[in-house]
């Protein structure tokens, strides 16, 4: 469990681990050879008695003589040798065991080196057999061995001193992979130090890229651009909420003041009801400005369901002419459509988006102007384009354009006629809420806002 949580043991174990693994090999070829060392001595020196053994019995000095044999054995301590024919044995040295050597004769071959223990001894030995031309010892089995209790003692002590370097060779590296890994990950603390000063009034705070190895400035610029995105929408959402508490304090500021002015002397019927008249439109401006914000809020938490119906376009469009025409009629406006097109959508999302850009239309379009909705499909996605002709949106406010409360005039006088600012927000949450967009483009009086759908 702590070793999950923990980088540093996690690393410092990998580093001991690796390397008891590196040395481990390491020593195990080291044994191999050393081992293989010593068996190649042996080779040298029981070809050499071989050699010498056999150029005494074949010299024909063989006669139940072992004198010369035995002169040899002296001469290297723990050799020993051992001559039978398929009977019986002719001459031992040292009264060792042998093994079943007739067994062995058959499965040696001519360089084969053989070893076995006899009580606490282990020998390594060779056998070869002679033909020879007297009748007692015709047929003679040779084995020439020497004692290898020193290689094999020697090997022992190795080895465990390999053990005892590769267990003190895991812990030193473990120790090292610690310091190591504790200096590796410092740039860690410094993201820590950096990352702990990020609060609500410094958030403006970011990583030292700058400072960090490469290896950690990618992670360190991915939290830079959270930190930004953070940034951007916390902004938002207090200057969201002072636009609240700004556009809800008029208002009501403006009904108390008329309220208090209609109570401050007595009133007739006719003056009581032109206040209450205005007082009814200044509510009526609350509470849409109310649903607007509370439509938003319920959009971004995901909270409207959208309902996907056929829908018409051209048809919804006629719709919303209808009821405009008596506006428009007034200001001399002409609307037109042109293009088809049948979508699935919420109908009264749909309408509200396109009543909001019609209306805003027709507030800033030229008395004797045209208004043109044209709808057109490429692939899967349907543009509703709606033109006017009269103000123009400044290149500054074009970013702003769909941002609460984002009026292009500034003037926040509130004019009964004027709207609060949400339309265009509202307007492209609910595009976004059906796959598509709003984008808009204004240049010498004409404004075009593109309202996209996506066909699904
Ligand atoms: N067709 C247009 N021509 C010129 N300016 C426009 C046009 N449509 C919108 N705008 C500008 O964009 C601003 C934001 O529009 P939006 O619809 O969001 O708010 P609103 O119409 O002022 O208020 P609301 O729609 O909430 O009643 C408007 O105040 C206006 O300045
Ligand atoms: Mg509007």
């Amino acid at each position: 469990m702590i070793l999950r949580r923990s980088l540093t043991l996690r690393l410092t174990c990998f580093f001991s681990i690796a390397t008891m693994i590196v040395i481990t090999g390491l020593s195990w070829f080291i044994n191999n050879a050393v081992e293989n060392h010593f068996i190649d001595q042996d080779r040298i020196l029981l070809n050499n008695k071989t050699h010498v053994v056999k150029s005494v019995i074949l010299a024909g000095n063989f006669n139940n003589d072992f004198s010369k044999i035995a002169n040899e054995v002296d001469k290297h301590n723990g050799l020993i040798v051992n001559i039978k024919n398929p009977q019986t044995t002719v001459y031992s040295s040292g009264g060792i065991q042998f093994p079943s050597d007739t067994l062995l004769a058959k499965q040696l071959k001519q360089d084969d080196l053989f070893q076995w223990q006899d009580n606490q001894n282990l020998y390594r030995g060779k056998q070869f057999d002679l033909t020879l031309g007297d009748a007692e010892h015709s047929l003679l089995i040779v084995t020439i061995a020497i004692n290898i209790n020193h290689h094999q003692q020697f090997l022992i002590s190795f080895e465990k001193t390999l053990v005892k370097f590769i267990v003190l060779s895991g812990l030193l590296s473990g120790v090292f992979g610690w310091f190591v890994t504790r200096q590796g990950l410092r740039p860690l603390e410094i993201l820590k130090e950096h990352a702990r000063l990020v609060s609500m009034k410094d958030i403006e705070q970011r990583m030292p890229v700058e400072k960090l190895p490469i290896e950690i400035a990618g992670l360190s610029i991915t939290l830079n651009n959270m930190l930004e995105r953070l940034e951007h929408a916390f902004n938002r959402l207090s200057d969201f909420s002072s636009d609240i508490a700004h556009e809800l304090r008029t208002p009501v500021n403006n009904l108390m003041t008329q309220t208090q002015v209609c109570l401050s002397q007595p009133r007739t019927v006719d003056e009581c009801l032109a206040i209450l008249v205005s007082n009814s439109e200044e509510f009526e401006r609350l509470a849409r400005m109310i649903s607007d914000m509370l439509f938003l809020a319920k959009s971004d938490n995901e909270l409207i369901l959208v309902s996907a119906e056929d829908i018409a376009l051209e048809q919804e469009i006629a719709n919303l002419f209808e009821f405009y025409d008596a506006l428009a009629e007034e200001r001399e406006i002409k609307l037109k459509s042109q293009g088809q097109a049948t979508i699935k959508g919420d109908r009264l999302m749909l309408r509200r988006a396109f009543s909001n850009l019609i209306s805003n239309a027709m507030r800033h379009s030229l008395a004797g102007s045209d208004i043109t909705i044209s709808i057109s499909t490429v692939k899967d996605i349907v543009t509703v384009a709606i033109e006017n002709y009269g103000d123009t949106i400044s290149p500054d406010d074009v970013p702003h354009l769909f941002d609460r409360f984002y009026r292009a005039d500034k003037s926040r006088t509130h004019n009964k006629h004027e709207g609060v600012g949400l339309g265009l927000a509202i307007t492209q949450s609910i595009a976004k809420m059906h796959g598509g967009d709003v984008r808009v483009c204004s240049a010498n009086g004409r404004t075009l806002f593109s309202f996209t759908i996506k066909c699904k």
